[in-house]
């Protein structure tokens, strides 16, 4: 009787709790909801595009950033230059200051420390050659929406101009980003940074203690030693035996996002799942996740990744902006005399045990007999899904994880 009891307090006080925060919630404006839905169209075309390159190992990018920087380039970008972005986002309905100022509610919503208690830096700026002249209106605005800063840079000193370029990055992400980029060819026109550190703080936390080193196999015959941390708990996870791959969701705090791993049974190339990956197909893997016990073991890293995504997003149809010919970012500038030569969108990443503490009356019952293992040793993707705006806040793969290559112990 009295464990009725316990649970019917349990759930009027899970109730209450949901009531208070749906009222503190704010709801998102329809053409920030818009936006959310077609940034993660954006992040799996993109993830295609990318994927499709050699000699890329980790991936990493925030798709809503993305976004952003787009809405950036429509603001400073007149005609087809700008009328190509809404294109790419599939918003040519959406009129333009909606564009921008939806595109500037979803990024605040999804990295509002308080609501979400994510650690999420994110610092913008855009680069211009010292010839040009900014637009005072344009400072404002792309301020305003994107807050973005502005800096003219000398190319004659390239050398020095990287490392100013580096130095900004990890001075914006306190040290965690290192490294923007090694060189940048082209130098004659705009450029633009995004430098971000993010930290997934967990729902449930890792016991700081639950954690060794391990081999992680980046392909059947090259292993490198990193630390893995294991738990077990009750997580929304599915086994999807026809394409052989498990599914693993797992909630960050304030359960308003999740971070997803999509992870093939096997040791291999990714390449048949990144086919499959689609909008639709993740939603349909979401419709049968099931609360399942899992031991999890997952790596204890922390990874960087930049990518320059200028010649990515010409083949998602921004052919305008990057063509020095063709562009017309006057309202940049005051003048057709600047075009986008560079996209660098730069990421840190870092993987820990904290959050917050464990639910420990799960402990020692049947709800966690015969879990099942999701042992994250070989390479995998993942997304950081947003379960409030439906948004994509990060997707990559680990391919090859920081750290020492193990021996052949045959
Ligand atoms: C683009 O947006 C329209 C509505 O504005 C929607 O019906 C359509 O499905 C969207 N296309 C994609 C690929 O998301
Ligand atoms: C938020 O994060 C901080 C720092 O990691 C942690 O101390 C705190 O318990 C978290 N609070 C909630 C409500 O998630
Ligand atoms: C830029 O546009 C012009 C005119 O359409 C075209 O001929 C040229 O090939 C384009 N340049 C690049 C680098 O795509």
């Amino acid at each position: 009787m009295w464990i009725t009891n316990l649970v019917a307090l349990v759930l009027l006080a899970t109730a209450t709790s949901a009531a208070t925060s749906a009222k503190a919630d704010k709801v998102l404006s329809n053409h920030a909801t818009i936006l959310a839905d077609n940034s993660a169209n954006l992040a799996f075309s993109l993830y295609q595009n990318m994927a499709k390159e050699k000699d890329v190992e980790n991936i990493l990018f925030s798709p809503v950033v993305v976004a952003t920087s787009l809405g950036l380039v429509a603001l400073g970008g007149k005609d087809s230059t700008a009328s190509q972005v809404k294109t790419i986002l599939n918003a040519s309905k959406v009129k333009d200051e909606q564009l921008h100022s939806g595109l500037a509610e979803l990024l605040t919503e999804v990295s509002d420390p308080k609501t979400r208690n994510v650690t999420w830096k994110i610092s913008n700026r855009l680069y211009g050659p010292s010839s040009i002249k900014f637009v005072d209106d344009f400072v404002k605005s792309s301020k305003k929406h994107y807050n973005y800063d502005h800096s003219k840079i000398n190319f004659k000193d390239k050398k020095s101009a990287v490392k100013s370029i580096n130095e900004w990055a990890a001075k914006s992400t306190d040290g965690k980003l290192p490294e923007v980029t090694k060189d940048v060819e082209k130098t004659d026109g705009a450029m633009i940074i995004n430098a971000m550190f993010f930290k997934p703080h967990w729902d449930e936390q890792f016991h700081h203690k639950m954690v060794d080193n391990r081999g992680f196999l980046t392909s059947r015959s090259y292993t490198v030693s990193v630390q893995m941390m294991h738990r077990t708990g009750l997580y929304d996870y599915y086994d999807d035996k026809t394409n052989k791959l498990s599914i693993l969701s797992m909630p960050l705090a304030h359960k308003k996002s999740t971070l997803l791993f999509l992870m093939p049974y096997h040791v291999g190339s990714l390449d048949t799942l990144e086919k499959m990956l689609t909008k639709k197909q993740l939603d349909t893997w979401m419709g049968k996740l099931q609360q399942t016990a899992v031991a999890v073991s997952i790596p204890k890293v922390s990874m960087e990744v930049s990518h320059n995504l200028q010649k990515h997003l010409e083949k998602l149809g921004l052919t305008e902006a990057v063509n020095k010919s063709k562009a017309d970012l006057s309202k940049i500038t005051g003048k057709k005399d600047l075009y986008l030569s560079n996209v660098f969108h730069a990421s840190a990443m870092e993987w820990d045990t904290e959050g917050n503490p464990m639910d420990t009356s799960v402990f020692g019952t049947d709800k966690l007999k015969n879990p099942k293992l999701f042992y994250a040793d070989h390479p995998f993707i993942f997304l950081v899904k947003d379960q409030k705006t439906n948004s994509i806040l990060f997707i990559g793969r680990m391919v090859r994880p920081k750290g020492e290559k193990m021996r052949d112990e045959l």
